[in-house]
């Protein structure tokens, strides 16, 4: 029997990629903040997009310096992440601090990551869409670093649940995913 899920949690259904915390800067201004509506969008140039309330202190910070940051969190800062969905930048100086989570800076460009995620990419905004209530930004992928115990060739999903990304089921509700499958077709 299958049930019908009302429109304002159909995102859910496909929400489990993992959560990432996005980071921006701009005029000596950095901020952070968890993002669930993240996706790769192309390979070849390598582009991916995060969906941004217009109303988040982020969301300036990435329209003015045409960058942004996705590093990913494990479970060990799960905590950390719920709070920074909590809080505005419009409403603290600095939202690192405020939340303890360290900011490193970036590789290649200005926005700084975060040093207690697992993995991280770098993005400057190729093309700005306006999608109902949120912008998605396009993003060029122009670096990525992951830690060598809990990315190889894919997520490795080791013992330490700590070493894995968090996803985020909606609401409170968060997850770790328990086993990694190699299937193939043929
Ligand atoms: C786990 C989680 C996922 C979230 N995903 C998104 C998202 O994909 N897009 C978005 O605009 N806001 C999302 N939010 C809400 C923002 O993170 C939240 O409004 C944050 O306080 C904005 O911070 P800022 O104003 O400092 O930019 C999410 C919050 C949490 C806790």
């Amino acid at each position: 029997m299958k049930v019908e899920i009302p429109s304002r949690r159909a995102n859910r259904l496909i929400n489990p990629g993992c959560v990432v915390l996005v980071t921006a800067e701009h005029a000596g201004r950095r901020n952070l903040m968890p993002a669930a509506w993240v996706t790769p969008v192309s390979h070849d140039p390598p582009l991916c997009a995060v969906a941004i309330g217009p109303g988040r202190f982020t969301h300036g910070l990435i329209e003015k310096s045409g960058e942004f940051g996705l590093s990913v969190p494990g479970l060990a800062i799960a905590d950390k992440v719920a709070r920074a969905g909590d809080l505005s930048g419009s409403e603290v100086e600095d939202k690192f601090a405020a939340v303890g989570l360290t900011p490193q800076p970036g590789w290649r460009i200005r926005a700084p990551s975060v040093a207690e995620c697992l993995g991280h990419l770098e993005c400057v905004v190729e093309q700005k869409i306006t999608a109902g209530d949120h912008t998605v930004f396009v993003g060029r992928i122009v670096a990525a670093f992951a830690d060598k115990e809990a990315f190889g060739e894919t997520w490795l999903l080791p013992e330490d649940p700590h070493l894995r990304p968090l996803h985020h089921l909606g609401g409170d509700w968060f997850a770790v995913l328990e086993k990694r499958l190699l299937v193939t077709g043929g």
